[in-house]
């Protein structure tokens, strides 16, 4: 499989009256063509901020560190084979090339698209904005080709009705559905999905996880998909990654993670996964730590059952876990 996204040691920091804080602290993951990766945690576990970071937009003032190699998709779509020039840290790109990226190479959709559509505009307009952008010398008729061409991809019933209307005349998931429209106009091989689902009732939730599916196979395109619920996970993922206070705690096949997690933090989530468990849903005790008082050790301590002493010397490293899939790590003491 093609590599399309490597991340590596990304760090967002934030300056708050308290000092730095990083709410992405030395984050690596990888994503291949045509792969979903999973992104998991509780509310605060800094989800959004990796994408955001990874998209270029963090909040102003925020600090990232590391790199993010994006690797552009080929004439023929296949990612291999390329020259090296193909490959991009988008850490290390201005925010004009970024703006050549977003869209085009990589983009993303938001749980609540009425936040990321223009509610004074028309959908089509927007849609062939996105396409503009990147094709300034397309014609009228091409972008309304194209722009109908990408509602239809995206599964919006009647789409040249639906691009003469406003977001608030769209119910939510239509509005979801043109939300990805969007995104996907310009064509990106990478795509970021933060809780796009969240916000809608189950029905609904799981034909955008079917739409997004069927897209990832007809594209190639490759999904880091965020939530918090395991439940979606375990419908669209192949590989997850857990996040708490900013790092990675858990990564590995979902399948795998899922059956046999080896972080206490994981199996927690688990056992409060409504679609997942059977028997009684226990959520964690304690909430997410602040940022500006994280504890010295591990940051799950003051809520992980089987804490020990010697969890609270260093943070824990994230190590393979004895007994399972080469690439499953884990970031507790108890899986050496
Ligand atoms: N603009 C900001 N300034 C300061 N802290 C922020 C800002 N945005 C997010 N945070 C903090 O960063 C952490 C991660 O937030 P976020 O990425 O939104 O988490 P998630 O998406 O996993 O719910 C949280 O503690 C949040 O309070
Ligand atoms: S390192 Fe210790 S406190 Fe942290 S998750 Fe593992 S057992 Fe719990
Ligand atoms: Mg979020």
């Amino acid at each position: 499989m093609a590599m399309r996204l490597e991340v590596r040691g990304l760090t967002v920091e934030l300056p708050t009256r308290s000092g730095w804080i990083r709410p992405v602290n030395d984050v690596s993951l990888t994503l291949g063509e045509g792969e979903t990766l999973g992104i998991v945690g509780e509310s605060g576990s800094g989800k959004t901020m990796l994408a955001l970071a990874l998209m270029g937009l963090e909040p102003p003032g925020a600090r990232r560190k590391g790199e993010a190699w994006l690797q552009r998709a080929t004439a023929n779509g296949n990612g291999a084979g390329a020259g090296s020039s193909k490959r991009e840290d988008m850490l290390a790109a201005g925010p004009s090339e970024m703006r050549a990226v977003r869209g085009r190479e990589i983009a993303m959709v938001f749980q609540e698209p009425m936040t990321a559509l223009n509610p004074v505009l028309r959908v089509g307009a927007q849609v062939e904005e996105a396409i503009r952008v990147h094709e300034p010398s397309l014609n009228v008729s091409e972008i309304h080709r194209r722009t109908l061409d990408a509602l239809t991809r995206a599964a919006v019933p009647e789409p040249e009705r639906r691009a003469r209307q406003y977001p608030h005349q769209l119910s939510g998931g239509l509005r979801q559905r043109a939300m990805i429209a969007m995104a996907l106009a310009a064509g990106p091989g990478v795509l970021i999905a933060d809780e796009p689902t969240t916000a809608l009732d189950v029905t609904v939730q799981k034909q955008i996880l079917e739409l997004l599916a069927a897209l990832r196979r007809e594209l190639r395109l490759s999904l880091l998909f965020i939530t918090h619920d395991f439940g979606v996970v375990s419908q669209i993922a192949d590989r997850v990654a857990v996040m708490y206070a900013g790092r990675v705690v858990e990564e590995g096949p979902a399948a795998e993670v899922l059956r046999h997690p080896r972080h206490p933090y994981t199996e927690g989530l688990l056992r409060a996964a409504p679609r997942l468990v059977r028997e009684r849903l226990a959520s964690i005790p304690g909430a997410v730590p602040a940022l500006d008082a994280l504890p010295t050790g591990c940051a799950f301590a003051p809520r992980c059952s089987r804490h020990v002493a010697e969890c609270d010397v260093a943070v824990p490293e994230l190590i393979h876990a004895s007994g399972a899939s080469e690439n499953h790590r884990t970031r507790c003491i108890l899986a050496r």
